[in-house]
């Protein structure tokens, strides 16, 4: 994750830029840069590590341009060097990227052989290359960056200035987050509100697939049509506290929307985008090729993510897995064998009874390896060794981007393991690969699907029990589905084995209760069709969770059909988690519960 900041000011606002880049390094902070117009010329300063570097720079040789952009850099592709450093620039603009640009490399390859020379490692800068040669086949900055955009897939945010143009600064949004400052005759980017509080608290915020044109007269917003639309400016909270909920109503809907942007960064801390390849970012602290099973333990949507990685290493790295939740893990006297490893899920760190199975586990002469989103957590420290989620802070009680972020480490952890255990040959590794580099741009379609979602939390906010099915890994994730509408809408729901209805649940079916259906074109689709049937057959209110034509191949009345983009079948679940946590949300606001902050719950329950 990176931080992205401009500025059209008055005065030169190269200080004003690398301000507001201090309240963004706590996304990214392995090299930084600055880029203004000067002279109607683009004049760049770069500097690897910290921003005091820049900073120190920038006082030697002061920039002078009332027009610039700036960045903090998280790197994904290409090592952290000032050569790699952000803004990227041609002779005609320079940019800034917060994301992953997934089609990079065929966009490299057109447009290296049209001419264009590329310096670094980075995929940001073909977006440099690709606005500039449309620019240079006569379109006019905005229409050139209208035109390249399309031409992008992936989750990403961008600013743009442009030589000659002292008034113009262009930003566009696709899965991570812009906000627009405005201030006195002069205007502000900004990946969030926090980094433009120093300057200004009228913020509007891009919505999804929107890009916008500034000028000193304000600002003209565009959605992926190109249609002109509005974006009002709102009082910004984030100079009052630290983390504001964005344009959002509630702190999960935000977090539901910042996955594009945090599973991205979280892939990219685990996989070489360059070489297609799992880096981990430390040492395993085990010889994967001496294990003989693998335990996993975590409490509630934590543990629903180590069921759903048993899928993964027990398919991709022929691992055998034992998993349970903390609670009873702690107390059954599992026999543990010296040397194994125990891998334990938490996003908060502080779990009591996930710390106490931690501890167990090394009583057992276990190594631990924990997937956790705060370093500094007590599990964390009693860790062999740590898988970071870079999920930021997950505020909402009912946890959602950290979910997601989990589920990335753990299917780059079992990749990790086939290959060095000898079962996974290179070329299946990369093909698991770009199915998880794809990852963060299909949750970003997948949460173009709030609309429909929303209209159809109308229905379920009048039942009283909900069913949720699914087979493989939508087993778990129906599990998780039916826990985030319990804990956020008080409705009783539960997870079912779509295999598993028959011997007993089917009984429930009939045409008050609803039955959920996660059904991706997966290894289980048939199966899962099948099931579908069965639960028409007796009169059950489906909504059916999948990919085009699932419906036609079910050829039963739906209550709604929740139509997902193709999602490639190994990681399914982690496109597959928003639409059920969009349905528990929505559910919950019809209902008009406390969504952030459900009854009886706490964020991390430190006691047993
Ligand atoms: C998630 O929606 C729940 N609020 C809860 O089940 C949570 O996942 C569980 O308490 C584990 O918390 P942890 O990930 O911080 O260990």
């Amino acid at each position: 994750m990176c931080g992205i900041v401009g500025i059209l000011g008055k005065e030169p606002v190269a200080f004003d830029v690398v301000e507001a880049l201090k309240r963004l390094e706590y996304r990214g902070y392995d090299s930084a840069g600055v880029a203004t117009i000067e002279g109607g010329e683009i004049r760049r300063t770069r500097a690897e590590g910290k921003l005091k570097n820049l900073d120190g720079k920038l006082r030697e040789a002061p920039h002078q341009g009332r027009v610039g952009i700036g960045h903090t850099r998280w790197a994904t592709h290409g090592r952290p060097t000032e050569n790699n450093a952000h803004p990227h620039a041609t002779d005609r603009l320079a940019v800034v990227h917060n994301g992953i640009i997934e089609n990079f490399r065929e966009l490299r390859e057109e447009l290296t052989a049209k001419g264009a020379v590329f310096v670094s490692q980075t995929d940001t800068e073909v977006v440099a290359h690709l606005v500039t040669d449309l620019m240079k086949s006569g379109l006019a900055p905005r229409e050139a960056v209208a035109a390249a955009l399309p031409r992008l897939h992936g989750a990403f945010a961008l600013g743009f200035i442009f030589g000659g143009e002292d008034n113009l600064l262009i930003g566009a949004r696709r899965g991570a987050p812009l906000a627009v400052g405005y201030g006195e005759g002069e205007m502000y980017l900004g990946s969030d509100a926090l980094a433009l509080a120093p300057f200004t608290d009228r913020i509007a915020y891009l919505e999804e697939g929107d890009w916008v044109v500034l000028t000193r007269d304000g600002a003209q917003y565009f959605d992926e049509t190109n249609t002109p639309v509005t974006r009002k400016p709102q009082k910004s909270q984030a100079g009052a506290y630290l983390v504001d909920k964005g344009n959002h109503r509630h702190f999960m809907l935000k977090e539901i929307y910042e996955q594009p942007e945090v599973v991205g960064r979280t892939l990219a801390h685990y996989v070489d985008m360059s070489a297609g390849k799992v880096q981990l970012p430390f040492d395993a602290p085990v010889d994967w090729t001496k294990l003989t099973r693998l335990s996993i333990t975590a409490c509630g949507t934590a543990f629903l993510a180590g069921q759903i990685g048993k899928y993964w290493f027990e398919r991709l790295a022929k691992l055998p897995v034992e998993i349970d939740i903390a609670s009873e893990f702690r107390y059954r006297d599992a026999p543990l064998d010296d040397g194994q490893l125990m891998i334990v899920v938490s996003q908060s760190g502080e779990t009591a009874d996930t710390l106490a199975t931690l501890r167990y586990a090394k009583s057992c002469g276990n190594k631990i390896l924990s997937v956790v989103n705060v370093p500094t957590s007590t599990i964390a420290r009693e860790s062999d060794a740590v898988a970071l989620t870079l999920a930021g802070p997950e505020i909402g009680v009912a946890s959602t981007k950290a979910f997601t972020c989990q589920l990335t480490v753990l299917a780059s952890l079992a990749i990790a393991a086939g290959r060095a255990r000898g079962v996974l040959s290179a070329e299946r590794e990369a093909e698991l690969i770009n199915a998880l580099i794809a990852t963060p741009g299909l949750i970003a379609d997948a949460l173009k699907l709030e609309e429909p979602i929303a209209a159809l939390s109308h229905s379920l906010a009048k039942a009283s029990d909900v069913l949720y099915l699914g087979r493989g890994t939508s087993y778990p994730l129906a599990m998780e589905g039916a826990l985030k509408l319990k804990e956020i809408s008080y409705i009783h729901a539960e997870g079912y084995a779509a295999g598993e209805l028959k011997h007993g649940p089917i009984a429930l079916i009939d045409e008050t209760l609803p039955v959920i259906v996660l059904a991706p074109r997966d290894h289980w689709f048939e199966k899962t069709v099948s099931n579908v049937q069965e639960v028409a057959a007796r009169g059950g209110e489906i909504v059916l969770v999948g990919p085009q034509g699932a419906s036609e191949a079910c050829a039963v009345a739906t209550l709604a059909d929740v139509t997902m983009p193709e999602v490639p079948p190994d990681f399914s679940a982690i496109v597959y988690a928003v639409p059920v946590q969009l349905i528990a949300y929505h559910t919950a606001v019809v209902m008009g519960k406390d969504v952030d902050q459900p009854r009886n719950l706490a964020k991390s329950v430190t006691v047993e």
